[in-house]
């Protein structure tokens, strides 16, 4: 089976098997099948956080479970709890929740992928993250089958990670996950001090108090001025993470190079991936055959492209030659942030 239409860089790699799940009886009957006991063992989502090398000898499962829903309501702190299957699009999600008029995940619109990956990396834009609105997922242990649920502390969430990321990677399938979202008419509806947001917000002639719709339509502007459809150019969104630094290593390259930006973290200072790839002159670049079959996207250099006919090898050999260049300039080792396979 090719894996080409479930990821989002438009890989034509093959998989032995594949199926789908539209529900936990459905995953665990798979679960339990002869090819998933031989392993190895793929859960897609959305496929837009994943770069696949080579063929996959083993089962693909992919996540279909369904459902948004409102499972309480509570006027005291102004807030609404969420339920949504793990198999529904994030931004569908977004818009369910706008139309509700819960406000929080608005920062978070347009967000390829599924609803179930969204805690694996913590999915986080324009000055939100997923764990600022998460409650608890509901999980199936792939070893038992076995239903749990994960509180936030559990999750350990960090600055695109997670515990399924770390030490429990490849254990559990995410079925279902609960926000916890604020009514519009509450205290702090909306999140809109990221810099390009009040850009936008002010473009768009929006007034002073931005409501959720009005942020989710100047997020929503934003990525489309930015980051590839992928839809239109295969990509996985940043491939990279944005390193982090200590206070004098970021003194020291603040020195040579002036115009270098960075946002204070604790412990140290994060630096835009996107700005050391650009100054190592990798923005806009096109390899492969007539004009470029991949490379790195014009608007940011955050991310690579396959512009078709691309393999993931070739896409990966770029991402080493990018780790290596940024490397030898400013001394700083790039993480990809995409999951390589
Ligand atoms: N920059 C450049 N050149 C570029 C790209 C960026 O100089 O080609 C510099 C600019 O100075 C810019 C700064 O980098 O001000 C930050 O750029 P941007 O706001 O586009 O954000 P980012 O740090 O590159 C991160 C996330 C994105 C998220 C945006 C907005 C990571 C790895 N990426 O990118 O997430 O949408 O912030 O909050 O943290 C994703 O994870 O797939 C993703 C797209």
């Amino acid at each position: 089976v090719s894996l080409r239409p479930y990821n989002t860089f438009g890989l034509d790699v093959q998989a032995r098997y594949f199926a789908r799940f539209a529900s936990v009886d459905e995953l665990r009957q798979l679960l339990a099948s002869p090819p998933v006991q031989a392993g190895p063992l793929l859960i897609l989502g959305g496929g837009s956080n994943l770069l696949l090398t080579q063929d996959f000898g083993g089962v693909v499962l992919k996540n279909e479970i369904k459902g948004l829903e409102i499972i309480s309501e509570e006027a005291d702190t102004h807030t609404a709890l969420l339920r949504a299957g793990a198999g529904e699009s994030w931004h569908g999600l977004v818009e369910y929740a706008l139309d509700q008029a819960l406000s929080g995940v608005e920062n978070l619109s347009l967000i390829p992928g599924t609803v179930g990956a969204a805690p694996l990396q913590n999915i986080g834009a324009y000055g939100a993250e997923l764990q600022d609105t998460f409650e608890r997922l509901e999980a199936l242990a792939i070893g038992t089958g076995e239903l749990r649920v994960f509180s936030k502390e559990e999750c350990g969430f960090g600055y695109r990670e997670s515990v399924f990321k770390g030490p429990l990677k490849n254990q559990y399938v995410v079925t279902a996950v609960v926000l916890r979202l604020h009514r519009a008419e509450a205290q702090r509806p909306t999140n809109s001090s990221y810099g390009a947001i009040q850009e936008t917000l002010a473009e768009l002639g929006i007034e002073a108090e931005p409501t959720p719709r009005d942020v989710s339509q100047a997020v929503v502007h934003i990525r489309r001025s930015k980051l590839p459809d992928p839809a239109e150019i295969g990509n996985a969104g940043s491939f990279f993470k944005n390193p982090e630094v200590s206070q004098s290593k970021f003194d020291e390259l603040k020195s040579r190079y002036p115009t270098l930006p960075g946002y204070p973290v604790p412990g140290g200072v994060k630096v835009p991936a996107g700005w050391l790839i650009e100054q190592a002159g990798f923005k806009g670049l096109r390899r492969g055959a007539g004009a470029g079959t991949h490379g790195v996207h014009d608007r940011q250099a955050l991310v690579l492209v396959n512009h078709g006919g691309a393999t993931g090898q070739e896409l990966r050999e770029l991402a080493e030659e990018i780790i290596r260049a940024v490397g030898t300039q400013f001394g700083i080792e790039l993480h990809p942030e995409v999951n390589i396979l």
